[in-house]
């Protein structure tokens, strides 16, 4: 089964990288492939009503032809369903770019729900806290997939932590700071999400569990946030090496750094594969880097 994926246009790369390692972690395969040339009477509905609906992904074609493309498609597949354009049972999608992509909608993401755990919604706020959107991205890039262990080791107020439970991750967070530790536990439970929150520097916590499948972190920047008095230098490059230590090979580490030049303090086992930048002010742009395990110690 091969499924297409419209994604939203806030950060087109950071999208498609985060829909793709998705699918990794889902058994699938990404593919920016040529289709394969399907008849629409090979689309089942198997549904009493339903409607198409036609996406531009590009300005180049008019609404005209999205609506030409809706109107004939609906008629083609006319026979196995009634058209209802208000509450249909199968949503028929044609995504429009250079070429049309048809298909049955499976899902649709309920946007509106990364709003609902946005900090400002959280039972503890910080003003260093990551929206929920980057958040939920920062999880899906690790490739960690259902059951996988997936570690925060400078929680926070567990905004990580909060979107690694919810797509069913083994989550474990940490932090240094014991109120932090419970901000992510009452964040946890304020939306009903399951995780094991640790206190400690994440050393000390990585000596105490050993491996995990992924890590996705927001370390302190060394302003807003604290470092606890240790150099931010220091504590970037004994964190990535304690990182490069928990991970087993061609497993992720997805981290945001304050200033790139962070990422040349990694250990040679650690190898850059996707890298983003996400503007916040004028002081400050987060640089996001993913990191995969190469054997070797
Ligand atoms: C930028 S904040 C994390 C924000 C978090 N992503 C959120 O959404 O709330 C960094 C956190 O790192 C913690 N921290 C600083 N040094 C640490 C250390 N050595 N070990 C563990 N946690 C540490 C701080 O207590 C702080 O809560």
């Amino acid at each position: 089964m091969a499924y297409a994926v419209e994604l939203s246009g806030e950060h087109p790369k950071l999208a498609r990288a985060e829909a793709a390692a998705a699918a990794r972690a889902l058994g699938g395969a990404p593919v920016n492939a040529d289709l394969e040339r399907v008849q629409l009477e090979a689309i089942e509905l198997e549904a009493d009503t339903f409607a198409v609906r036609c996406s531009r992904l590009t300005e180049a074609h008019g609404a005209e032809l999205a609506e030409t493309i809706e109107r004939e498609v609906g008629q083609a597949l006319s026979d196995q369903a009634d058209v209802d354009l208000d509450e249909p049972e199968a949503v028929v999608r044609v995504l429009l770019d250079n070429e049309a992509v048809v298909g049955v909608e499976a899902a649709t993401i309920d946007r509106a729900s990364h709003e609902e755990r946005h900090v400002e919604e959280r039972p503890d706020h910080s003003p260093v806290t990551l929206h929920p959107r980057l958040a939920r991205a920062l999880v899906n890039l690790t490739e960690v997939p259902e059951g996988g262990r997936l570690w925060d080791p400078f929680a926070g107020t567990g905004g990580l932590a909060v979107e690694a439970a919810l797509i069913g991750a083994d989550t474990l967070a940490s932090d240094l700071d014991e109120d932090m530790v419970e901000a992510t536990q009452s964040t946890l439970e304020h939306f009903e999400a399951t995780g094991a929150v640790v206190q400690g520097d994440f050393q000390d916590v990585a000596d105490a569990v050993g491996f995990v499948d992924g890590i996705a972190t927001d370390p302190p920047y060394g302003r807003a946030s604290k470092t606890h008095d240790e150099e931010r230098q220091d504590l970037f490059e004994r964190f990535l090496a304690v990182a490069a230590g928990s991970l087993d090979a061609s497993d992720r580490l997805v981290v945001v750094l304050p200033d790139p030049e962070l990422a040349d303090l990694a250990p040679l086992t650690l190898e850059v594969v996707e890298t983003f930048e996400w503007y916040v002010h004028g002081s400050l742009t987060r640089h996001i880097f993913v990191f995969e395990r190469r054997a070797g110690h």
